[in-house]
């Protein structure tokens, strides 16, 4: 750590906004957290209210642990509340500005965003979709991706986002799941200057079998170097076009009259068991949880132009490029392809030519662009950014600090913002223009958000934020969230009992979020990274069991122990620990099939950095393997604790071997 930043932090130096900012944000009273940890119903009511209902709610929460409902009896459309009302209000607002990564850009007004979404809606129903079916989404990230979404929406279908970069079987594991009716793909994506054949994966998907699926509609991006053709395709009596299924349909298409607690969505996470976790959002709660985080966190207004990553594929895709901000009538800013093509200067090259205003994007990337070099941001104008938004783990002070400096110009107010796929919005985070930042620390909850450290067994609650009773600084403890908020997950899909286990019994009647944390003597919370088995590789969620699971499916393959190991850019990078069957040999070459056929069964994002062929494993007595010890390894550490080995020489030789096999 540099020399400013270590004196930085034994000062523990508060950014405080600038008076500027502060005069003109949406939040600028501090008395907002007493109020709403007064009242937090009072609070969420407060903000569901500025939302459009077709019925008003008679009751605003209820809760019988671990479920929780919200504004019981109201009813609304997400679509409606995301379009119609601004496409009313402001029709010629730029609704979204989209940037393929081949350069093209196309503007969609919230008139015309309401007239395509409607389109691709009633193409669904065209297609068979109704009211309560769920459609699986497997795009790239273009405009059509987050009309896809809202026509679902629209019309009362449950969507299940499934991230272009996951495999034919990741898609058919999720789509099987979801029993989704429909597909909606496009022939290809770019990246990095190739082309993702997205439709050859869907039809990967389809001869594993998706017995449910009856249609899937193609968006033609690509034309004819993705390779597919709807017409001899071996799948070709289920694929339809959209350019010609839209194309003929009506705009005009009525809003379903939702109940608040129907399902808007679901997206599927990596969990401990390694089978991914099909997460439910409902509309009422969730639109009211995004719409006022958006209002707050990102202090958005007309003419900010909403710059967020992240893939749709994700959460921050779904909360904060689509349903937050247009749900606020905001502008956002869509970008298909990497960070580095065609050089490492795109994002700033964006930013530059749309004038973006609020950048939120991932440690991981941050970290990146540090190393890169100054000499990319430098040569672009970044001087319409006014507020920059971190999210995914635990950022580090050094890459807060450049940021704040070399992104933000030291003019910008960084918010790290914590929160999961469970939580659907943020729910640690500082307020700009009122919470005094510390580089590292993502400050308080959010109002109206009550989190709690936990010590083992439950004792040592202490309760962060400006109301906190104080941590003892430097001690850790599990997070903790102690009442329900608006869009808290109403489960896994086809799972109640593993939604109870995780979340809700390791405290009873809170929310175990799976993070440990430590409070310091200002109520400040600092993430310190995941207490389970999940890693958190560039900021996405992989479990070790997934990983584990798809290098046994290798048949060299006889047992695989994974971690991550810390990483200077990607936070964590996977580590593999391989046991071979008898008959195979260790050799770069198999290394290099297993790195190859965990990509292919998972991912690319899954594929481990290294692995590492080994004759033993180190178990506990009781057969368990130890992953601590294995991070240690990896990691070049001292061993920890190996008393409870079965036999404690085996990771110690290990060792030796990895050191060896490393130097
Ligand atoms: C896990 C949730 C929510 C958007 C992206 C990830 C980690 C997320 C932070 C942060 C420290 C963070 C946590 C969390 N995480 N944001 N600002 N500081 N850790 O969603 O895939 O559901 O992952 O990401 O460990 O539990 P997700």
């Amino acid at each position: 750590m540099s020399d400013t930043i270590q004196t930085l932090l034994q000062e523990n130096r508060h950014f405080s906004p600038s008076p500027e900012f502060v005069a003109q944000a949406n939040a600028s009273d501090v008395s907002i957290y007493e109020s709403a940890a007064a009242d937090p119903i009072g609070f969420w009511e407060g903000w569901a209210q500025r939302l459009d209902w077709f019925e008003p709610w008679h009751t605003v929460c209820d809760f019988q642990p671990p479920h929780a409902k919200w504004f019981l009896g109201g009813k609304l459309n997400a679509a409606f509340n995301c379009v119609d009302r601004h496409a009313a209000a402001t029709p010629d607002r730029r609704a979204i500005v989209f940037e393929g990564e081949p350069g093209d850009t196309r503007t969609l007004t919230y008139a015309q965003l309401k007239d395509e979404v409607s389109q691709v809606a009633n193409a669904l129903k065209e297609l068979g979709v109704t009211k309560g079916d769920r459609v699986s989404i497997y795009m790239p990230m273009i405009a059509e991706l987050a009309i896809a979404m809202l026509a679902c929406a629209r019309i009362g279908a449950g969507h299940t986002v499934v991230f272009g970069g996951f495999s034919a079987e990741s898609l058919q594991e999720r789509t099987n799941d979801a029993k989704a009716k429909v597909i909606i793909t496009a022939d290809g994506g770019w990246r990095r200057g190739n082309v993702v054949p997205l439709l050859k994966i869907v039809e990967d998907a389809l001869d594993l079998g998706c017995p449910q699926v009856e249609k899937v509609l193609v968006f033609e991006r690509i034309g004819e170097k993705a390779g597919a053709d709807l017409a001899v395709s071996r799948h070709s009596h289920l694929l339809e076009s959209w350019t010609e299924v839209v194309g003929r349909q009506s705009n005009d298409c009525p809003c379903e009259v939702m109940d608040s607690e129907d399902l808007l969505f679901i997206l599927y996470t990596s969990g401990s068991t390694g089978k991914p976790k099909g997460i439910v959002h409902t509309t009422g709660g969730y639109l009211t949880g995004t719409f006022a985080t958006t209002k707050l966190v990102f202090d958005l207004k007309e003419d900010d132009l909403h710059f967020c990553t992240a893939d749709c594929g994700w959460v921050t895709g779904h909360s904060y490029v689509v349903y937050g901000p247009l749900a606020n009538g905001g502008t956002v800013l869509m970008y298909e392809g990497a960070p580095d093509t065609p050089d490492k200067d795109r994002f700033w090259k964006i930013i530059e030519k749309h004038k973006a205003t609020i950048l939120y994007t991932a440690p991981t990337a941050i970290r990146a662009f540090m190393k890169w070099g100054l000499e990319y941001p430098q040569r672009c104008d970044l001087s319409s950014l006014r507020l920059l938004g971190s999210v995914g783990e635990p950022i580090n002070p050094e890459a807060w600090i450049w940021y704040q400096e070399h992104i933000g110009g030291g003019r910008c107010p960084v918010v790290d913002t914590w929160w999961q796929t469970e939580t659907g919005a943020i729910m640690i985070t500082a307020l700009p223009g009122i919470t005094p930042t510390k580089p590292g620390s993502a400050t308080w909850p959010f109002p109206g958000i009550k989190i709690s450290v936990v010590g083992e067994e439950g004792v040592g609650v202490t309760v962060a934020g400006p109301q906190s009773t104080h941590g003892v600084p430097g001690v850790g403890g599990y997070l903790v969230i102690e009442h329900p908020w608006p869009s808290m997950t109403r489960g896994i899909y086809n799972d109640p009992d593993r939604y109870e286990k995780t979340y809700w019994s390791k405290f009873p009647g809170k929310y175990f979020a799976g993070d440990g944390v430590k409070l310091d003597d200002e109520g400040y919370l600092w993430l310190l990274g995941r207490v389970d088995d999940i890693m958190l590789v560039a900021g996405h969620n992989i479990s070790t069991m997934e990983v584990e699971s798809a290098l046994v499916s290798h048949p060299s393959v006889a047992e695989a122990a994974v971690i991550g190991k810390s990483h200077e850019l990607k936070g964590q990078a996977i580590s593999a620990f391989v046991i071979l069957r008898g008959g195979f040999e260790p050799t770069d070459g198999l290394v290099d099939e297993l790195k190859k056929h965990v990509a292919h069964k998972i991912g690319a994002i899954a594929r481990p950095d290294d692995i590492f062929i080994s004759a033993e494993l180190p178990k506990t007595r009781s057969g368990k393997i130890m992953r601590r010890l294995l991070r240690d390894v990896a990691e070049g550490r001292a061993l920890g604790d190996t008393t409870t080995l079965a036999d404690p020489t085996v990771v110690s030789s290990l060792k030796t071997q990895y050191e060896d096999k490393e130097s």
